[in-house]
This record gives C-alpha cells, structure tokens and sequence, in this order.
C-alpha cells in the first residue's frame, strides 16, 4: 500500500451501475480519484467513459452505487450543486454560447457559478473582466476574447470550454475528450496549454480526461483506468494498463505480445 492510498480520495465511485435498455453503460464501476492526480479514462467507442464522467457529475444518476465527495454522498445531488461543490467539467462537444464572445462566455461563466440568473447577458465589471481575462491569457486566448465564439476552430473551442469550467475553482476537474476534433499535430500543445493553465490554479486540483490517442494517454496521465461494457478492467500505471493484454484486445486493438510471438513463432516453425 503506497502513501496515496491512505489518504481520503478527492471522490470515490462505488459499484455504480447504469443501463439504457439492454445496453449496459456502468457495471458496478469503482473507482477512487486522490488527490492531485491525473487519471485518464480509456476504451473503445461505448465503452462507458461518458457515462462514468455523467454520473459524476449528476447529470446521468446512477441506479446503484454510490458518489463520495471528500466522504460526502453525492450520489442524488443535481450538476448544479455538484459544481458548487468544487467538481467541474468539460464535455466531448463543447457547451457553449454560439453567439457570444469569447469573454462574454468566461464572464458568463463566472456568474453562473456565482448563482446569477442574468448569467447570459454579463455585467462587464471591471473585476469580472479582468479576472476572465487573466483565466483567457492563461489559455492563450487572450487575442480572440472579442471574437464570436460560432467564427472559432473546434480546438479553440475545447480549450474555452476547459478555461470556463475552471472559473468554478474545482478541486475535480473532469475533462471529456480534450483533444477530440483538434488536428494531431496540435494535441500536444492543447494538452500542454490545458495542463500548464490548470497547474497555474490557486488550489490543487486533480484531473479526470477521456482520451483515445495512446501517445498523449502515455505523455500526461499518471494513472489509466480501461474500460470495456461497461466495466473497469484495469487501473494503475499508464504503461501497465496499456500493455495488458486484456486492454490490448479490447481497448487499443493491438494483438496481445503473448498472442503476436506465439503467431511468430508459429510463422518460424511454418517457414524454417
Ligand atoms: N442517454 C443515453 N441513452 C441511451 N443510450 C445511451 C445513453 N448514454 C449512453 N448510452 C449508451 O451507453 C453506452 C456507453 O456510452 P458512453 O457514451 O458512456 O460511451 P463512451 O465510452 O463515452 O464512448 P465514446 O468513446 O464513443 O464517447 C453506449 O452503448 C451508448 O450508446
Ligand atoms: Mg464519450
């Protein structure tokens, strides 16, 4: 047992479970986040990443199993609430204000997670302006806070995404796919960007990201759990999971090493 572990975690899921119809999404799914750590979730195309990021969030309730914050049950607590509890999210298609800027987002965001009702139309104080645009230049999107959000690229609006769920100050910040529909030449230095601006926040804050690219699981994850139906089928290391051969079979599609020599050995045998 290593010194993390015995530490309360910033959240524990236990044994949740969900269904759609005969699609089981979440099959008693427990798993424990600690503090200041970068869990990445992986598996193939419904496998059950969102869901777990959903139920999370309560924006999906889990029909059994429970959500502890801290210690504290927030299994049955509405998104709103969760969020003022310090979890935060983005999600796998940006939600965002279309027609607003860039800053009005951000400052839309900030009141919102101040209980404002008039959110959408934000006043321009001077603090709340300079605070958003603190949070943009630690975004690099400082140059774009007067452009209309509908005229950006899809990676500009991941990255506006994540700076407006930071404004709730998380402790838990849960990542859906951060690099989904950014070109590959430029998933590093998105993840770099969102990486150096959530370590520059006042707290701690420990990350949860959904990612399919092994390169960047590999580079900025320091712990993976694999799904597959629904269910976790390995958790620790990143070169550990990713190089077990269940996940290599159900998750990554590469044949397991086990399974490719015994084939090249065969092959050898075939041909000598
Ligand atoms: N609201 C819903 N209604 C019906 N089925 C759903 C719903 N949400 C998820 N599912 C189903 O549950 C399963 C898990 O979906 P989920 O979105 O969690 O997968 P995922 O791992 O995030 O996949 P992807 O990599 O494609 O985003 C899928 O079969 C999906 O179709
Ligand atoms: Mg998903």
């Amino acid at each position: 047992m290593n010194a993390a572990s015995n530490r309360q975690p910033v959240l524990s899921a236990q044994g949740l479970q969900r269904s759609f119809g005969a699609v089981v999404a979440a099959a008693d799914v427990c798993i424990d986040i600690q503090q200041g750590e970068r869990l990445c979730l992986i598996g193939s195309n419904g496998a059950g990443k969102t869901t777990f990021v959903n139920m999370i969030t309560g924006y999906l309730k889990p029909s059994a199993g429970r959500i502890l914050l801290a210690g504290e049950d927030i299994t049955q607590r509405s998104p709103r609430e969760i969020t003022l509890k310090g979890v935060a999210r983005s999600f796998q298609i940006p939600q965002l204000y279309l027609h607003m800027s860039v800053l009005d987002n951000v400052l839309a965001a900030w009141h919102a997670n101040q209980g404002s009702r008039h959110f959408l139309r934000p006043a321009h104080d001077a603090e709340s302006v300079a605070r958003s645009m603190d949070l943009l230049e630690r975004f690099g999107l400082q140059t774009m806070a007067m452009q209309t959000v509908r005229e950006l690229p899809g990676g500009v609006r991941k990255l506006l995404d994540i700076a407006m769920a930071l404004t709730g100050q998380p402790k838990l910040l849960l990542l859906d796919e951060p690099t989904s529909g950014v070109s590959a030449d430029e998933k590093y230095a998105t993840m770099d960007t969102v990486v150096q601006a959530i370590e520059r926040s006042q707290e701690q804050v420990s990350v949860v990201f959904v990612e399919h690219d092994m390169d960047i699981v590999r580079r900025y994850a320091s712990r993976v759990a694999a799904f597959y139906s629904g269910r976790v089928i390995a958790d620790g290391q990143a070169e550990q999971v990713i190089t077990d051969p269940e996940v290599q079979r159900h998750v990554t599609g590469l044949a397991p090493a086990s399974r490719t020599s015994h084939a090249l050995s065969a092959h050898r045998e075939a041909t000598a």
